[in-house]
């Protein structure tokens, strides 16, 4: 199979694609290698994570239609994991026109593409973030997602549903992905673990909002990647699933296993809840276990992990 990820440079991307490459799929990437956190390290997972690899990588932006049309005409392209996103819910209250431009739009051109070149498969990352404040946990995918609370998170709503009318009008096959806070090597700089490590490694204090009352079903990229495959090899009509971990950890207790990691406590600066957040996200992820996946890394081995990426990564 060969498999267009677009995003490929990005956290997930990156991994998907030595997974699926080391299954022998040829994979196709394209990232725009954006400046919204460090391109350096966008550069790296390609020049170093993916060394010895065999891909193709265009740079570029899945907005730009003609070379979206050149990639489809040349490769030949079988299915697509689509990735590529603005895709930090804070930021997306200071630039909401870059999100609806990239997300919305963005998606729509690949959707185009997908069913004019008849793709077998697309699969999207949407996020669990369309879920807003709903009460009812854990957060299951036929649960009412019309209330978003962030410009990001109504974003991935609309690709829902824009999603969902290329399946219905030209049969493309199409399933959704709503990922629960991803983490792990060559994670992002943007979310909370990454910043949290370089803070304390710097005797720096870290922010913890809702005065830590926070909880989340943190997913261990490894996990997220065999869940992205189970869905890429079984293409269906039009499917939303859950993906994540499948345990609610609290924020504190996510700090309390990097500490130890690292050795040194944190400084905590408790501050209130930021706005567009959410105090806590609990998959229901029954349905992607019907395919026979099954997330089995715990925090206290994915955190390790990270922290021994991180410091060869940056020599400390
Ligand atoms: N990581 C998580 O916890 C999480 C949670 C929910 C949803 N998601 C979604 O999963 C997807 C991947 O997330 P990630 O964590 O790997 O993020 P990431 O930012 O590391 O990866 C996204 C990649 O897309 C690229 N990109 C952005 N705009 C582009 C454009 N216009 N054209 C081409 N490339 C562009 C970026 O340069 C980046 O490399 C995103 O759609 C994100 O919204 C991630």
């Amino acid at each position: 199979m060969k498999i267009l990820i677009t995003g490929g440079a990005g956290f997930i991307g990156s991994n998907l694609a030595k997974k699926l490459m080391d299954r022998k799929d040829k994979v196709v990437l394209i990232d725009n290698f954006n400046d919204y956190y460090d391109p350096k390290l966008k550069q790296d997972r390609i020049k170093k994570y993916l060394k010895g690899y065999d891909f193709k990588l265009y740079k570029g932006d899945i907005r730009d239609q003609k070379l979206l049309e050149r990639i489809f005409k040349n490769e030949k392209i079988d299915k697509v994991m689509h990735l590529a996103a603005m895709a930090g819910v804070r930021y997306s209250l200071k630039d909401p026109f870059l999100y609806e431009d990239v997300n919305i739009k963005g998606t729509m051109n690949l959707l185009e593409m997908s069913a004019k070149y008849k793709i077998k498969n697309f699969v999207f990352a949407s996020s669990s973030s369309v879920y807003g404040n709903n009460k009812k946990m854990p957060f299951s995918e036929t649960d009412s997602v019309d209330t978003p609370i962030s410009p990001y998170a109504a974003t991935k709503k609309c690709t829902e549903l824009i999603a969902h009318v290329y399946s219905h009008i030209y049969g493309l096959n199409v399933s959704g992905l709503r990922f629960f806070t991803v983490y792990g090597p060559w994670g992002r700089p943007d979310m909370a673990l990454f910043s949290f490590t370089s803070n304390i490694l710097d005797g720096k204090a870290i922010d913890v909002y809702n005065r830590g009352k926070m909880s989340r079903n943190f997913s261990y990229i490894d996990d997220i990647v065999s869940g992205i495959i189970a869905v890429l090899d079984k293409p269906a009509k039009y499917e939303i699933y859950n993906i994540g971990g499948d345990k609610e950890e609290t924020l504190m207790r996510y700090i309390e296993v990097l500490e130890e990691n690292l050795g040194q406590k944190a400084k905590k600066n408790l501050l209130p809840m930021q706005p567009g957040d959410v105090p806590s996200t609990c998959a229901d992820i029954k349905k992607l276990r019907k395919l026979g996946w099954k997330p089995a890394t715990r925090i206290e081995e994915g955190i390790k992990n990270f922290v021994d990426w991180y410091k060869e990564y940056y020599k400390i």
